[in-house]
């Protein structure tokens, strides 16, 4: 079954899922180099236990979720939340890439609202944020349309092979938690 007929499947990854995440992601840092402040290099090093811990880690401070299409990992996106209680309130959205063939089917925006919803049904989470270089126009677009809003732009925030660029702060406001009937 072709990419773009296969159905997308959304899921939280599991520390099963380290060496194909790990493929996917060592691929995004070379593929997409103006998109992520690591190289390739940098995270080729990593062991296996810091990839665990990005997908999900014990205490549940980070949740990889994972896109499938005829169970091969498509792309990936990563809700981080903090610990500590001035900040908790708090979750970052990380590491969000779909693999090319299987762009412009709609992963990327399941990707984003499987987060939205992760930071959503923790209890205190009021905001998600994330930066994305800018110019990176699919990016900024997937991002607004999901509601996220830029704030402002740090200049001369990444080395990229073009040069140094900024990179753009975005912030969502999430709705406030209705309680169950
Ligand atoms: C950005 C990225 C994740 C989008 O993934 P995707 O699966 O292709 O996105 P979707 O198919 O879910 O598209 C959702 C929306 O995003 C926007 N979008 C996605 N790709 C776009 C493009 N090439 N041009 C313009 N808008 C685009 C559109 O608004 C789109 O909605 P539409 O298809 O109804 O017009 C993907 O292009 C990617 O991995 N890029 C390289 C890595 C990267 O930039 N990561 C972000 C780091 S901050």
């Amino acid at each position: 079954m072709s990419q773009a007929t296969a159905p997308l499947r959304i899921a939280p990854l599991t520390p099963g899922d380290v060496t194909r995440y790990r493929a996917l992601m060592l691929h995004a840092y070379a593929a997409a180099p103006d998109a992520f402040t690591s190289t390739p290099e940098e995270r080729a090093a990593a062991p296996d236990g810091w990839w665990a811990a990005r997908i999900a880690s014990p205490d549940g401070l980070s949740q990889a979720f994972g896109a499938q299409v005829g169970g091969e990992l498509v792309g990936t996106a990563t809700i981080e939340f903090s610990a500590k209680p001035k900040t908790r309130h708090k979750a970052l959205l990380i590491g969000m890439f779909v693999a090319e063939p299987a762009r412009r089917l709609g992963a990327g925006r399941a990707l984003v609202q499987a987060a939205l919803q992760a930071a959503s049904a923790r209890p205190g989470v009021q905001v998600v944020t994330l930066t994305v270089t800018e110019g990176n126009q699919p990016a900024i677009r997937l991002y607004e349309a999901a509601g996220f809003e830029a704030f402002g732009v740090e200049p001369m925030a990444i080395a990229t092979p073009g040069g140094l660029l900024g990179k753009v702060h975005m912030w969502l406001k999430l709705p406030p938690c209705t309680p169950a009937a």
